[in-house]
């Protein structure tokens, strides 16, 4: 453990920030500065992240292929004399303050009760000594179903927790974020999106066994990348329409510990031959919700199998398989994204798409040669424009590195 804790302290900074990065890192700069009258003293920073493979997956202790995206969120923050918590969103320009021994939750500016989570999480760890000046700004499309929340709560922890002189292994740190979305935020979420944010490596997916923890890069193919297509439509993961699906998943894996002879103490337990021999003894809206996150399982190991052969092709199939699982059997798909997905079938280039994350609107996820990325960005646009009036918005994505602190 001891290992582990010196370890990330001593990641080295990174030398390398592209210019957009650069950009967004000197405009939040200049932001604290103008506003609070002094440099920051850290600065840290969090990508979102795309979830490749494994929908909803990760709260049933299944596997994941995800990534770190080029889009992300920094965080500055510096020591006050007293104990107040003076909090910045650099985009609204709006700030909150509170008491850092009470970070609660509140109805207005909600945006703030992320970083309150996380402080809530870091103060169970060490109590705070002192208060600070904080400020955040990010690139990433709020709502788009990139995991904006996530790479707050990443870069946040990540800051304040250097602040406080606590030093944390990735995967606690990621837990600090995830406990935020669950008792600040009301979203009974999986540990995805933050383990994405922090463990992503450039040119790499994540995978991820959410029941050993073993989490790891695995290489991705050079001559392929990633659309990101935002539909804008609405995203309703704290409506609980997540944590519906989340409450259904564990009904049926109390049903399955019933009458399969091994021991069942989540979906990943259960195989697709064991859900076709039981289907029909199910309530049928529990068993279609199930047969998702057990279906998704063994594409994400059958897809490792495919990047480990350099067939991107075969891969792309099992996005296209993973997007008609969440549309027939989880239902968290909806037109918009469905027509993302349907155009996408017939483009040149394109291997295959499927929606990313909890669903129920955002973003879907694309994978194309990427000599025809372009042409097949518009393509897209173009049919999204031609059923909804105007086109989605896509972007292309590379694999990125993790959270880090950039002045600490
Ligand atoms: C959201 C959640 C994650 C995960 C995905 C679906 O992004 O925050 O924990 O459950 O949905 O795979």
């Amino acid at each position: 453990m001891l290992f582990f804790l010196h370890l990330y302290d001593k990641l080295p900074l990174p030398f390398f920030l592209s210019n957009a990065m650069q950009t967004l890192q000197n405009e939040l700069i200049a932001k604290f500065s103008a506003h609070f009258g002094r440099e920051p003293e850290i600065v840290s920073y969090a990508p979102g992240r795309i979830e490749v493979l494994g929908n909803h997956t990760d709260y049933n202790e299944g596997y994941v292929l995800s990534a770190a995206i080029n889009y992300g969120t920094f965080f500055a923050v510096s020591k006050r004399a007293d104990n107040e918590v003076h909090l910045l969103a650099g985009d609204l320009m709006e700030e909150v303050a509170f008491d850092v021994r009470q970070p609660i939750a509140e109805k207005e500016s909600m945006w703030a009760n992320y970083v309150k989570g996380c402080l809530a999480g870091l103060s169970s760890v060490k109590a705070p000594q002192f208060g600070f000046d904080a400020a955040f700004l990010g690139n990433i499309p709020l709502g788009s179903g990139l995991s904006s929340s996530a790479a707050l709560e990443t870069c946040a922890t990540l800051a304040i927790a250097r602040l406080f002189d606590i030093t944390l292994p990735k995967l606690e740190i990621a837990k600090i974020g995830q406990k935020a979305e669950h008792t600040f935020a009301g979203v009974k979420c999986g540990l995805l999106d933050q383990v994405s944010s922090i463990y992503g490596e450039e040119n790499a997916l994540v995978l991820s066994d959410f029941r050993s923890f073993d989490i790891k890069p695995i290489a991705f193919p050079e001559d392929v990348c990633f659309l990101m297509c935002n539909t804008h439509a609405k995203h309703a993961l704290v409506d609980g329409a997540y944590n519906e699906r989340r409450e259904s998943c564990e009904i049926a894996a109390r049903f399955f510990a019933t009458v399969l002879d091994h021991p069942v103490s989540a979906l990943r337990d259960v195989s697709w031959n064991e859900w076709l021999r039981f289907r029909d003894s199910m309530d049928d809206r529990i068993a279609r919700r199930a047969a998702h996150p057990i279906g998704e399982d063994t594409r994400v190991l059958e897809g490792i199998d495919c990047l480990r052969s350099g067939d991107a092709a075969s891969f792309g199939k099992l996005m296209f398989d993973s997007h008609e699982s969440s549309r027939v059997y989880f239902e968290n798909s909806c037109p918009e994204l469905d027509t993302v997905v349907n155009a996408a079938k017939s483009i040149p280039g394109i291997l295959g798409a499927r929606l990313s994350g909890g669903g129920f609107g955002g973003s879907a996820v694309v994978l194309v040669n990427k000599r025809d990325a372009e042409t097949a960005a518009e393509a897209i646009r173009n049919a999204y424009a031609h059923q909804y009036g105007s086109p989605c918005d896509t972007r292309i994505i590379s694999c990125s590195q993790g959270a880090h602190l950039v002045k600490a």
